[in-house]
């Protein structure tokens, strides 16, 4: 019988309850095992589980890795030399860390033709500067909807703006967004200059002493955006997120968004698909929205390894986590066969 490993951070959660619940149903082997048991003494030099030993396991899910790449490292370090499991999400397997990360997506996504929102990476104040650089026009324009003044840069961020007219899709308002995080924490808007301006100048802490990256994107008018939930080769459904407060612009449903289930035409379900194979994640949470109304012209906005599904399964109906354990019971013996 194939014997899984989900590894995660922290305290269990309902989500991962739900998971171990549905392989019981299920008659499947399946531990959750925290990363907390990880152990090592330079004395023998081997990584151990505490009593037990990845290698024990057919199939290796981490579900959590966000705080915990060094544990899974050294978990991926406990299997050399020996039978190795199957390993879930192939970012783990093959990639690093910062391929989990928005910016390496975008890339990603657009090198392999899954339209992204228009996206520039720099450092806060060059994001700030390409801003300023766009158009004085652009400038004045934001200004003159609050009234027809021209709202006074400081002098500090005036000398970093070189004035250089450029054509460019970006105009206000604009997203800046952590490269990190998630449930809309870190994806701010900017309605000017002046509050872009702002909105660095409170960032900036963050970059330099925590390390965060941020990105500038073009911000894309919609009436909601769809979670599409992808395990392996298949769309499992999707479910549509919508802002309910006019001062909200993120739809996320830890923002207050709402919840509902949505049906979507078969290319998109395959776009999600696409994308989260191109992400290198197997169990994703793909998060697409559109340029039009008639849903032709889809935009992905990020891959997310681990996503939660308890919003979904209320959202759809279909129960994630017997699909989850059923996919992670079926790589065995695709392997095998
Ligand atoms: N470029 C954009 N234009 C308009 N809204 C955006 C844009 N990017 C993100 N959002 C809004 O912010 C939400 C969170 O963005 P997302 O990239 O999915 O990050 P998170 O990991 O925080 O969920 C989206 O669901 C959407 O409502
Ligand atoms: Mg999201």
């Amino acid at each position: 019988m194939t014997k899984i490993a989900v590894f995660f951070g922290g305290k269990i959660s309902r989500h991962l309850v739900l998971v171990r619940k549905a392989a019981k149903k299920l008659g499947v082997e399946l531990d959750l095992i925290s990363y907390n048991k990880v152990f090592f003494d330079t004395e023998n030099g081997r990584v151990e589980l505490k009593g037990k030993d990845a290698s024990d396991y057919d199939v290796l899910f981490f579900r959590t890795t966000g705080k915990h790449w060094e544990e899974v490292d050294l978990i991926l370090e406990s299997l050399k030399g020996k039978k190795k499991p199957i390993i879930v999400d192939p970012i783990v397997e093959h990639g690093k860390p910062s391929f989990a990360r928005k910016a390496w997506q975008m890339l990603r996504l657009t090198e392999t033709g899954i339209e992204v929102p228009r996206t520039i990476y720099g450092s806060l104040w060059t994001l700030y500067e390409y801003m300023c650089n766009l158009t004085p026009q652009n400038i004045f324009s934001s200004a003159s909807s609050r009234g027809g003044q021209a709202h006074q840069v400081s002098r500090v961020a005036a000398a970093r703006c070189k004035n250089i007219l450029s054509e460019s899709s970006l105009h206000f308002p604009v997203i800046i967004k952590g490269s990190g995080g998630n449930r809309g924490e870190r994806v701010f808007k900017a309605n000017n200059l002046e509050e872009l301006e702002k909105l660095v100048r409170e960032l900036r802490k963050s970059e330099t002493e925590d390390g965060r990256r941020y990105m500038l994107q073009e911000y894309i008018e919609n009436d909601g955006d769809y979670r599409v939930l992808v395990i392996g080769d298949k769309a499992l459904g999707a479910m549509k997120r919508s802002s309910q407060s006019r001062n909200e612009f993120r739809n996320n449903y830890s923002a207050g968004g709402k919840v509902e289930v949505a049906q979507l035409p078969q290319e998109i379900y395959d776009l999600a698909v696409r994308a989260a194979k191109s992400c290198g994640i197997a169990i994703a949470g793909v998060d697409v929205a559109f340029r039009d109304k008639e849903r032709k012209r889809p935009v992905v906005w990020e891959v997310n390894k681990g996503p939660q599904f308890k919003g979904f399964m209320k959202a759809t109906g279909i129960d994630a986590p017997a699909e989850i354990v059923k996919y992670l019971a079926s790589l065995k013996d695709s392997k095998n066969s």
